[in-house]
C-alpha cells in the first residue's frame, strides 16, 4: 500500500527515485537505521557548492539547458539560504543531506531540479562533500593552533631567565627556563599545523576530485570531470574511478592528526594538573578554568584540563572506529563508509573545542617563580652540569660520571647540596676539582652555560621566541 509519506512540506512530496523498484515501504526502523541526515546535514553548503559546479559543467558540455542551469542555481542558492536561516524543514526518510537537497531543488523547478543528479551518484557526491568540509576545517583548526602557538610565545616571554626543574621520569633531572619548557609545546603543535596542511594537499588524496567517478565506473556521458574539480578548487582529479568512491584514507589520516593533537593537550594537561598541586605548586590555573567540590569547600579542581586529557580517549577512539569501518570493506562505495562522518565529526569538534580552551587557559595561567625558586636546589639539578666540569678538566666522562655519583651519595648523607661542599670535600673525590667549580653549581648557574643549540636556557629561550615571534607573524 503505498501512503502518503510527506505530508508537510511541499518538497518532502517528491518520492525517492528507487521507490519505483523497491515494493513497499521501507521499514520505519530501517528509515532510523540508514539515515546519515542527522549528521550529514552540517555538509550543506558544501553539497551546495559541489552540486553549482556540477551543474554548471552539465551546462557547459549541453547535458543541461543555460537556463536549466541557472534555475538550478538559483534553486540551490536559494536553499541553502533557508538552511541557514533555520526555516528549512529536513525530512530524514530522505536519507541524507544530498537527496534533501536534491527533492527540495525538483520540488521548487520541476524536471530541471531532476536534471541535477545527471551523470552523478551520491558516491561520487559524498566523497566530495566530505573533501570540501575538510579543507575548510583542516584551516579552522590551523588557526586555532596558530593561535594557541601565540599564546604559549607570549607566556614564554614572560619567563625567559626563570629558572625551573626539568623532568625525566617525572624526576629532578637538569634545570631548564620556563620559557623553553613552554616553547616545547609550540614545536608540538608546529608538527601538528604541519600535518595537518599534508593531509589537506593533494598526497593524501584530500584535494583530489572524486567528482564524475559515478557510483563507480564513471559515465557514458560527456562529463568534464577537470572542469569540476576547478571549480571546487581542487589540485587534481582522481583518475580510477572504483578506487574514487571507496577511498576514505583521508578521513583516517585526518582522524590521526587530531588524536596526535589530543595527545600533545593531553600532555600539557597532565603537566599542569600536576603542577598546580599543593605538592608543587609551579603554576596557578586561572579559576575561571577551574570548579570546586560540592562537598570539600576549600577546592580547586583542574577539570578543564582533566577534561582535555580525558577528551583525547574520545579521539583515539574514532580513530580506531575509522580504521576497523575500513578494515576489509570491498572495492567500491560500500554503505559501511556513511559511518565515517560520524567519527571524523566528533574527533574534529572535540579536538577545535580543547584548542580554544586551552588557549584561553594557557592565557590566563601564572608561574609561581618564588615557589619554583624557593626548592630549586633540590634533587642535585646540577650534578650533570658538575660531570661536564670534570670533562673539561680533561676526566673522561664515564669516570667523571661516576665521581659525581658518589659526590651525590656524600651529599645525601650530609644533608647538604653539591654548592654546599667545601674545596677539601671535592677533592677528596676528584683532584680535578678547583674553585671555579662553584659558577657551575646552583640552577641558575647552570641554565646560563648551555650552550648547545636548542638548549634550555635563557639565551636559547630568546632566541626561539625571536624565531617564532617571526614565524607566526607571517600567519
Ligand atoms: N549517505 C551516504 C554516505 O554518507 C551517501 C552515499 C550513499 N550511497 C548509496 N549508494 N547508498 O555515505
Amino acid at each position: 500500500m503505498k501512503v502518503v509519506r510527506f505530508g508537510v512540506d511541499k518538497m518532502a512530496e517528491q518520492k525517492k527515485s528507487w521507490e519505483e523498484r523497491l515494493a513497499g515501504e521501507p521499514d520505519e526502523l530501517t528509515i532510523d537505521f540508514v539515515e546519515s541526515l542527522s549528521i550529514d546535514k552540517r555538509l550543506y553548503k558544501y553539497d551546495i557548492v559541489g552540486s553549482i559546479a556540477h551543474a554548471q559543467m552539465l551546462a557547459q558540455q549541453k547535458l543541461i539547458s543555460k537556463d536549466e542551469f541557472k534555475r538550478i542555481k538559483d534553486g540551490l542558492i536559494e536553499i541553502s539560504q533557508k538552511i541557514s536561516e533555520g526555516k528549512f524543514k529536513f525530512d530524514k526518510k530522505l536519507e541524507d543531506i544530498h537527496m534533501v537537497i536534491e527533492a527540495a531543488l525538483a520540488a521548487k523547478i520541476g524536471e530541471a531540479g531532476e536534471k541535477l543528479h545527471t551523470g552523478r551518484s551520491r558516491n561520487d557526491q559524498v566523497a566530495t562533500d566530505i573533501r570540501l568540509w575538510m579543507r575548510d576545517e583542516i584551516e579552522i583548526l590551523q588557526a586555532k593552533i596558530t593561535l594557541l602557538q601565540k599564546q604559549f610565545v607570549k607566556l614564554a616571554s614572560r619567563y625567559v631567565e626563570d629558572v625551573m626543574p626539568g623532568y625525566t621520569h617525572l624526576q629532578r633531572a637538569q634545570p631548564i627556563t620556563v620559557a623553553v619548557y613552554l616553547l616545547g609545546f609550540v614545536e608540538q603543535l608546529e608538527r601538528d599545523f604541519i600535518r595537518l596542511a599534508n593531509c589537506r594537499s593533494a598526497g593524501s588524496g584530500l584535494n583530489i576530485s572524486p567528482l564524475g567517478s559515478g557510483a563507480i565506473a564513471g559515465s557514458t556521458l560527456p562529463l568534464d570531470r577537470k572542469s569540476t574539480a576547478k571549480q571546487l578548487g581542487f589540485f587534481d582529479i582522481s583518475y580510477n574511478s572504483i578506487d574514487a568512491v571507496g577511498d576514505r584514507d583521508f578521513c583516517a589520516e585526518f582522524i590521526f592528526d587530531c588524536a596526535l593533537i589530543a595527545t600533545h593537550l593531553s600532555g600539557l594537561a597532565e603537566d599542569w594538573i600536576i603542577y598546580s598541586s599543593c605538592e608543587f605548586g609551579f603554576v596557578r590555573i586561572d579559576d575561571s578554568f577551574c570548579t570546586s567540590s560540592s562537598m570539600m569547600p576549600q577546592k580547586r579542581n583542574p577539570d578543564v584540563l582533566e577534561l582535555i586529557r580525558g577528551k583525547a580517549g574520545g579521539v583515539y577512539g574514532s580513530l580506531m572506529a575509522m580504521l576497523t569501518i575500513l578494515k576489509a570493506l570491498p572495492s567500491g562505495y560500500n554503505r559501511d563508509m556513511q559511518e565515517d562522518k560520524v567519527h571524523v565529526f566528533a574527533a574534529s569538534d572535540t579536538v577545535s573545542q580543547s584548542l580554544d580552551i586551552v588557549r584561553a587557559v594557557v592565557a590566563h595561567t601564572k608561574f609561581d617563580t618564588k615557589k619554583i625558586s624557593a626548592g630549586l636546589e633540590e634533587g642535585f639539578l646540577d650534578a650533570t652540569a658538575l660531570a661536564e666540569y670534570l670533562v673539561g678538566k680533561g676526566v673522561a666522562f664515564r669516570k667523571a660520571h661516576g665521581i659525581v655519583g658518589l659526590l651525590v651519595a656524600y651529599c645525601e648523607k650530609e644533608g647538604k647540596k653539591l654548592a654546599e661542599l667545601g674545596l677539601d670535600e671535592f677533592k677528596k673525590y676528584s683532584p680535578a676539582i678547583e674553585p671555579d667549580v662553584y659558577e657551575r653549581l646552583g640552577a641558575a648557574n647552570v641554565v646560563s652555560k648551555y650552550v648547545t643549540d636548542g638548549a634550555a636556557g635563557p639565551k636559547q629561550a630568546k632566541e626561539q621566541i625571536a624565531y617564532w615571534n617571526g614565524q607566526l607573524a607571517q600567519r
